[in-house]
């Protein structure tokens, strides 16, 4: 099963209960034809599981947070199961461009399918939250809200598709590599670290959480000057949030910053252009199809 990745127009960045995946704010995103994870699922005959990402097995290190997520299904769902796990990217892996959110969830659907569960699509974006919070995102393409909910179950706390993949399918978002290695400090890590050390973090909150209702406005007017204003916005906040943790936290590298000038410029230019930059060097550019070629020779 191929499942799309997604990337944040308004972003999460930390948790308010690390154990229940819950996050601090709402957030909203696009999913990424582009940007696939396939995943197939078997049982294991043996009593460990056994995962493979990109045709490499992967160390008990690295598949730490997958054997944590299958253990707190296992647990959720009362199976006694363990499995083969096959899955490939179809980009970089844990370089800022959301491989866990398409990982994760291609995980939860499969589990789904292979033990026969029935999950509705909010019982699998619970599910998926678990593997990495943007994951719940995943189950739906298209725009997509994440409700950051209250309750301290997380019941309430699942993501929910805004309108379908085929809204706006002049709104085109670039990828443009800057970096394809796995990023040093891990979103988990550096997300619970800003909530703990930045002193910005809680009016960030408070200021991107005010984005929300603006920005579903903006995905339904197909207005692609306030869809890029408020979510280039929100990503400066968060780095700058990432910026001021002790220790200091910085994904940008020369080259991003390089295209985040040249994106400004282009829009100075005339052609609505914004970035939105994640936990890594990569930018994502946000246009309509018709710019897509000038800033492609541009940027990329
Ligand atoms: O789901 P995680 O733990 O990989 O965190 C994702 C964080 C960002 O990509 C930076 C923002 C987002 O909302 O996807």
């Amino acid at each position: 099963m191929t499942t799309l990745a997604n990337i944040a127009l308004i972003k999460y960045w930390g948790k308010r209960d690390e154990e229940g995946f819950l996050p601090t704010k709402s957030s909203i995103s696009i999913s990424m034809p582009e940007l696939k994870t396939t995943t197939s699922i078997n049982v294991s005959k043996q009593d460990n599981d056994i995962i493979t990402l990109n045709e490499t097995l992967l160390t008990l290190k690295k598949s730490k947070n997958i054997i944590d997520f299958l253990n707190f299904f296992r647990k959720k769902y009362n199976i006694d199961a363990h499995y083969i796990i096959k899955s490939q990217n179809s980009f970089p892996t844990a370089a800022g461009l959301a491989s866990s959110s398409s990982g994760f969830a291609a995980l939860a659907k499969e589990l789904n399918k292979l033990h026969n569960l029935q999950l509705s699509p909010r019982e699998l974006s619970i599910l998926a939250r678990h593997g990495s919070g943007s994951a719940c995102r995943s189950i739906q393409n298209g725009f997509v809200i994440w409700h950051k909910g209250e309750r301290a179950d997380g019941t309430d706390s699942y993501a929910e598709q805004l309108f379908d993949e085929k809204h706006w399918p002049e709104l085109k978002i670039i990828v443009v590599i800057v970096d394809e290695k796995e990023k040093k400090v891990s979103s988990r890590v550096g997300m619970q670290q800003t909530v703990d050390t930045s002193p910005f973090y809680r009016e960030w909150i408070i200021r991107s959480e005010k984005r929300i209702q603006p920005m579903i406005d903006a995905i339904r007017e197909k207005n692609v000057v306030a869809l890029g204003e408020l979510a280039e916005q929100d990503c400066l906040e968060m780095h700058h949030c990432m910026q001021t943790t002790t220790p200091t936290l910085n994904y940008l590298q020369p080259k991003t910053k390089n295209i985040m000038q040249r994106v400004k410029a282009l829009r100075e230019s005339g052609i609505p252009c914004y970035f939105t930059i994640d936990a890594g060097p990569n930018v994502k550019i946000i246009t309509l199809a018709e710019y897509a070629g000038k800033i492609m020779q541009n940027c990329v």
